[in-house]
């Protein structure tokens, strides 16, 4: 074809696009180049876990989020690819809330059998994307960092995959710089043994404060107290756990709230959201959001209304995940592909208004869920990604919902039907809030 793709990062979003288009290699079209670019020595993403915090080796921001003994927190029937099965990578059913290294084994089987992996550069790192108008191509510099070598070359198309989890958003309380005890953010968060016998106080309400807590009371805890800016979760919580309105200040270890209650913690965790953060990206082309499920500026929540040659995979706010991130990716691939051709720019930008629109008309998760599905299946319509039941796999999410609100310690004991392949889960072979060995083999009963 002569046209060269460059996609920034390795996770499941760049995996995903580096699949769409080997898929249409393998059907025999003529594809571009693909050149893939991750800062990380494998790929992977956020489940590729990394004990670093910080910086990393060659002095770069550490992407990982992902902390140990993390389990999925909805079920993998709702993310399952269409066109590579649970069933098919383990050999028999599993359970439906994989642990982490489950789900890294998962997503890397498809591309190990897709044979993609000689497309990508590790341990490189985007610094700049710039576009030429008279060119009409991109200039992608990138740095080897196991080699420390600069290089600068041109591509017709660039795909940003780099996730939106990785860059925190820390706010700061008064008395933080006094505290007697750990202040972190969740992005740094790797053990909760490190939380063993201790008081902690959780600011936020989302899935990293419900997940964090719920893993620092598994693994011992003495107690844990969660602020909120905006609403209690609400659960149905164990008596050492407590739900507080908004942090006002730190005097030593006595935290206090806006309703003047007070509690001694021993550490602070910050499950305060992420920002989405491209500094990469030549201003003109650098996508700024917020957290939502109808992104700004992106056709079809993929296509840079401003410049479609640039699309941005899975920048939403994430009900669906892998088999979304395959829907756009197999979406932006026919775009570059020449196969669907994107309307002229007002026509996209009235697109991004609709979405945001009818987001805002959205009452509650349930029709976040619906509205996700929608924009998935709106996706796969147009292209040739295995089409699949939406409606079922929205009903896993709703039953995750209600398995959740009966009982937030024991919701991963459920089991649900893939719409992929028909199979009902088997229930796992031991409750989560007593297995603590959370390796591959011991989940699969391996071990
Ligand atoms: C703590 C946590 C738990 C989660 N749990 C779940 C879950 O249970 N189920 C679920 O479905 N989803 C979960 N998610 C959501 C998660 O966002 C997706 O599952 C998925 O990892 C997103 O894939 P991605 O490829 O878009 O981004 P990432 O997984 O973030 O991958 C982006 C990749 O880009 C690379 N990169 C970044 N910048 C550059 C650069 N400048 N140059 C080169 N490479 C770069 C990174 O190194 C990384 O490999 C979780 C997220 C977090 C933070
Ligand atoms: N096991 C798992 O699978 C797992 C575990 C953890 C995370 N995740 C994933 O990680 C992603 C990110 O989740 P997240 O919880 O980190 O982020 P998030 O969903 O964006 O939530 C951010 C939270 O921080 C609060 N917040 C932000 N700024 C604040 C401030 N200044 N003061 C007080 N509170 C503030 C928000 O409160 P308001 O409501 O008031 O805005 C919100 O509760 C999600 O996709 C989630 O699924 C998964």
């Amino acid at each position: 074809m002569g046209k060269r793709v460059a996609i920034i990062g390795a996770g499941p979003s760049g995996m995903a696009q580096m699949r769409a288009f080997q898929s249409a290699a393998q059907k025999g079209a003529d594809i571009p180049e693909i050149v893939c670019f991750e800062k990380q020595d494998d790929w992977g993403g956020l489940w590729n876990y990394t004990w670093r915090t910080g910086l990393d080796q060659y002095g770069e921001p550490v992407h990982g989020s992902m902390y140990r003994y993390l389990w999925s927190n909805g079920p993998k029937e709702g993310l399952e690819f269409a066109d590579y099965t649970f069933e098919e990578h383990f050999g028999k059913p599993i359970a439906s809330y994989p642990p982490r290294a489950v789900l890294f084994d998962y997503i890397k089987g498809r591309v190990d059998k897709a044979n993609v992996r000689d497309w990508v550069r590790f341990s490189t790192v985007v610094r700049r994307v710039t576009f030429d108008d008279s060119s009409e191509k991109f200039t992608v510099v990138s740095h080897d960092l196991a080699n420390d070598v600069e290089s600068s070359e041109e591509f017709d198309n660039v795909v940003v995959a780099s996730g939106h989890f990785s860059t925190p958003n820390v706010p700061s309380f008064e008395g933080f710089d006094s505290f007697n005890g750990r202040v972190l953010h969740a992005h740094d968060f790797r053990d909760a043994m490190e939380f063993k016998g201790k008081n902690i106080l959780i600011i936020g309400t989302s899935y990293s404060a419900e997940d964090i807590g719920s893993q620092c009371w598994k693994y011992g805890a003495k107690s844990i107290t969660v602020s909120h800016r905006t609403a209690p979760m609400g659960y149905k919580w164990p008596d050492n756990w407590k739900e507080v309105p908004l942090l006002t200040k730190v005097e030593k270890n006595t935290a206090t709230f806006k309703d003047g209650t007070t509690a001694e913690v021993d550490a602070i965790l910050l499950c305060t959201g992420y920002i989405h953060h491209f500094p990469f990206m030549e201003e003109a082309l650098r996508l700024r959001t917020a957290n939502r499920l109808a992104s700004a500026n992106l056709y079809k929540g993929v296509a840079w209304v401003d410049n479609p040659k640039v699309f941005y995979l899975g920048m939403q706010d994430q009900w669906y995940t892998f088999n979304m991130f395959d829907a756009q990716a197999w979406w932006a691939r026919d775009v570059m592909m020449g196969r669907i051709s994107c309307p002229d720019q007002a026509t996209m930008a009235k697109d991004v208004e609709d979405r945001i629109a009818s987001e805002d008309e959205i009452e509650d998760d349930y029709g976040c869920i619906r509205y996700q599905g929608a924009y998935t299946g709106e996706l796969i319509e147009e292209t040739d990604y295995p089409s699949f039941d939406i409606d079922g796999a929205n009903e896993a999410f709703f039953q995750w919902k209600g398995h959740k609100k009966k009982d937030i310690m024991t919701f991963r004991n459920n089991g649900y039907k893939s719409v992929m392949t028909g199979t009902e889960a088997p229930a796992h072979h031991t409750p989560w809030k007593d297995a603590l060995d959370d390796s591959m083999e011991a989940y699969l009963g391996d071990k």
